[in-house]
């Protein structure tokens, strides 16, 4: 079975969640500083997305505590705030916001500097940028999720970076977590051989790591670690297969690409 394309009406909705998704990063950029807690951050998402009358989707998500992840130099993804972790200077962060917006799902995250960060931080965030993009433009009516993967792989070879296997994409809609899977490396895996068809709806979301791509989840059964210690990176946007290509939802309104932002 693969997803069920969205008609024109869901596409709409879906439009408006990712919309809502992007401008909430959007919002977050200045307050993303060193000295700010990762629970500041936490509420000034939990907040602008109430008031925006929609639902932060992490949050009581399968148990997840807080209602946005944010993951800090060797954490994969998934990292829980916590008003004791604070930003350091030098510090890289991905922050990944999911709302729900008349019941569909917008799902996009984006990597942020504390700070002046170090050469392979950067060359880091940006690759996986890079990857993300690689990814998204392979995607049209008729193509398949293997072409994705290689060319999110084709990008990390360049670095040696070791791209995350245990976290994927996944469909998207009225379900946060959908079929079909977006593996990011190439498995030869059966979901990476079939067709997308216009209207699918799917995110593609990489993590690259500096060094190994597997990683360790700590004790709290949400946050995952690079095992090696070393850096990871991670970017991620939410779109549709059209008939000529993809049209993403999470794009930023305010124009932001790479960090250093504005
Ligand atoms: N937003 C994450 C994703 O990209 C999922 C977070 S689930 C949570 O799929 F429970 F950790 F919030
Ligand atoms: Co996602
Ligand atoms: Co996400």
């Amino acid at each position: 079975m693969s997803q069920k394309p969205k008609n024109r009406v869901e596409l709409d909705k879906m439009r408006k969640a990712g919309e809502l998704a992007a401008q909430t990063l959007d919002y977050i950029t200045p307050h993303v500083q060193p000295g700010v807690s990762t629970e500041r951050i936490n509420q000034l998402v939990h907040d602008f997305i109430t008031e925006h009358h929609a639902i932060p989707a992490p949050l009581n998500y399968r148990g997840f505590p807080k209602s946005v992840c944010t993951s800090i130099n060797d954490v994969v993804c998934h990292g829980i705030p916590t008003e004791k972790e604070v930003l350091a200077e030098g510090d890289i962060v991905n922050i990944d916001v999911t709302v729900i917006v008349d019941e569909f799902h917008g799902d996009t995250s984006r990597m942020f500097y504390a700070g002046e960060v170090k050469d392979n931080a950067r060359q880091l965030v940006e690759s996986t940028y890079k990857a993300m993009w690689a990814g998204i433009e392979t995607v049209k009516s008729g193509s398949k999720l293997i072409e994705v993967a290689d060319a999110i792989e084709a990008e990390a070879k360049q670095h040696n970076y070791g791209v995350v296997r245990e976290f994927t994409g996944h469909g998207i809609g009225k379900t946060f977590h959908d079929e079909p899977m977006v593996l990011h490396y190439n498995a030869g895996h059966p979901t990476q051989m079939k067709r997308l068809r216009s209207g699918q709806c799917f995110t593609i979301e990489p993590m690259l790591n500096e060094g190994t791509w597997q990683t360790k989840m700590l004790d709290d059964g949400w946050t995952a670690k690079t095992n090696d210690g070393k850096l990871s990176a991670q970017w991620e946007h939410t779109l549709a297969v059209t008939d000529d290509g993809y049209e993403v939802f999470t794009l930023s309104p305010a124009g932001y690409k790479l960090p250093p932002y504005g």
